[in-house]
């Protein structure tokens, strides 16, 4: 008997464990609508979340579940990601559009369900499908678990900041027409601090523009916990605060070692959380914080300074209003070591809590160039892209990733490839040559739908050479479904018998979306252990539009909950 009720009341204390560690359900609704917004002096119309531009919040804590459901009430047809969640058992959830799912079509919608494991940090969810993201994004903020502390001292609040570009076009057509002419695409006409450009632009919209600015309102002697995300399309971008030091505690919602710094390198794609201390006794009510472009390339860029203003909101000594000479220094433009020594900079927490789990040893070896290319202009039309003779165009080893008709999940999943898709992706490049010296003769890429198999659990490495075909530049790479530990970079081609020994498989540092340095390479260890299909492309909306994209197929494995679930009911139609 008493044997029996110490048994059941051991069962009562588990079952309570299991309630009370189990996240809450938390439900969003998405409308998709056409909204007015008003920036330098312009009154657009553009795609939005709920009319919101950036979009709305959503919040979690680790464990939730996530009922978004997205209504499409729009000409457009779209979908939804939710970048840097892994989407463990939730593959039909993930977004990229004829990826994982169908577009959500006009007056349709899909509830995109998923539950959040072992992440917490900042993250964001973006459209997925042309250049929509333009407008159609917003922060995804994951809190630890009730009772569960941050790896650092407890800001005493916490602000968002996305950094985003400002079109006066509609990027839609921006994207289409130079599609068309296989030139490169018309630049943004502004950075923007959450939707705000700031006084640097021109304004109408009052004196020095401070109405289209944004203003983040501080008290002296605090501590501030700012989570800072890069929705530009196409811009990796420096932030920096005059007169502040930031201290960065997390990447990709992964908490890093803590490092101090004065200005930040951030990509598209990517998020990082810093604390930010403020100043006991400023000497100034207000300074400047200041987003500009990193670039080495050719072609144009937005080459311009977006601004926003920190303000004491307590009363401080002498207070002054800035002028524009209070502008944060910001590293030049293609200020290669700056990025290099950042990057450098961000090693794993590693510890008991938050272990690192990189693979010590490697199943599969692959070799991934990425960079630009040409294609041949069609007869009968001039195009406008290298030597006025061709299109532009990006690849992955060469291969230009063609979109299928029916997502690559579904065809995965019900097994009826029907031709929508090939797994003969090359593993090496087919032509070897010297990636980051003189481009071989002919640039063209080839064009195609192919996967890389793996099998369950296959610990994989990949290295990803960055080519100067056209010119060398820096593209973020992102991988769906997983992050990866960031082993070794370096600049140059990639030397198979000497870099491995310089690999960093103590603390390397863990993202979603990895910078592959201007004419350098870089190396990624990961585990194949989340079966589906998993997009991989160059976070740039503009090398994405040209091809710079794949995806991994990743087989199940034995067990039941290594197996990729059937899709839901309301998964979208082709
Ligand atoms: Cu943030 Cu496939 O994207």
């Amino acid at each position: 008997m008493n044997s029996t009720l110490s048994l059941s009341a051991a069962i009562l204390v588990v079952l309570a464990n299991i309630l009370l560690c189990r996240g809450i359900t938390r439900h969003y609704k998405f409308d998709i609508n056409a909204h007015n917004v008003t920036h330098l002096c312009k009154t657009k119309s553009i795609i939005t979340v709920n009319g919101k531009f950036p979009g709305p919040t959503i919040f979690a804590r680790e464990g939730d579940r996530v009922l978004i459901k997205v209504v499409n009430h729009v000409p457009n047809n779209l979908t939804i990601h939710w970048h840097g969640i892994r989407q463990r058992g939730s593959q039909w959830a993930d977004g990229p559009a004829y990826i994982t799912q169908c577009p959500i079509q006009t007056n349709q919608s899909y509830v995109y369900n998923y539950t959040i494991n072992g992440q917490r940090g900042t993250l964001f969810w973006h459209a997925h499908i042309s250049w929509l993201r333009a407008t159609i994004h917003g922060p995804i903020i994951i809190f630890p678990k009730k009772n569960v502390s941050y790896p650092f001292p407890k800001p005493n609040k916490e602000k968002t900041i996305i950094f985003g570009e400002w079109w006066n076009n509609d990027t839609e057509a921006v994207i289409a027409q130079a599609l068309q002419t296989g030139g490169g695409p018309n630049v943004s006409d502004a950075y923007t601090f959450n939707g705000y450009p700031g006084p640097l632009y021109n304004s109408c919209t009052g004196a020095k523009g401070m109405a289209d600015t944004y203003k983040l309102k501080i008290k002296p002697g605090r501590t501030y916990l700012l989570r800072l995300i890069n929705a530009a399309l196409n811009d990796d971008l420096f932030f920096s605060i005059a007169n502040h030091t930031i201290t960065v505690v997390e990447a990709d919602a992964l908490y890093v070692k803590p490092f101090e710094t004065d200005t930040l390198l951030i990509t598209p794609g990517q998020t990082t959380n810093v604390l930010l201390k403020t100043k006991p006794n400023p000497s100034h009510t207000t300074y400047l914080m200041g987003l500009r472009p990193y670039f080495v390339g050719s072609g144009t860029f937005d080459n311009t300074t977006a601004s926003a203003i920190l303000e004491y909101t307590v009363p401080s000594p002498g207070p002054k209003n800035v002028t524009l000479n209070d502008l944060p220094c910001l590293p030049s433009i293609n200020d290669t070591s700056f990025f290099t020594n950042f990057t450098s900079k961000f090693q794993s927490l590693n510890t008991a809590a938050f272990p690192v789990t990189v693979p010590q040893t490697v199943d599969k070896h692959i070799f991934l160039t990425v960079g630009l290319g040409t294609s041949p202009c069609p007869k009968n039309q001039t195009c406008q892209g290298p030597t006025n003779t061709t299109k532009f165009s990006a690849s992955i080893n060469n291969i230009s990733m063609t979109l299928p008709s029916i997502s690559l999940l579904q065809s995965h999943y019900f097994g009826q490839n029907s031709g929508q898709f090939k797994t003969d992706f090359p593993q090496f490049p087919l032509n070897q040559f010297n990636y980051t010296g003189t481009p071989p003769n002919n640039t063209n890429v080839l064009n195609g739908t192919k996967v890389i198999v793996l099998s369950y659990n296959t610990s994989v490495e990949i290295v990803l050479q960055d080519t100067s075909i056209i010119s060398a530049e820096s593209h973020p790479l992102h991988l769906h479904g997983y992050n990866v530990y960031v082993v070794g970079q370096g600049f140059g081609n990639f030397n198979s018998s000497k870099d491995p020994a310089n690999y960093n498989l103590v603390d390397p540092v863990e993202r979603n979306t990895v910078a592959v340095p201007a004419g350098g390479w870089v190396a990624l260890r990961f585990r194949a252990d989340n079966p589906g299909v998993w997009f991989m492309h160059c976070h740039f909306e503009v090398h994405i539009s040209w091809g710079l994209r794949m995806a991994w197929m990743v087989l199940d494995g034995m067990l039941p909950n290594q197996k990729l679930p059937p899709p839901p009911a309301d998964l979208p139609k082709c």
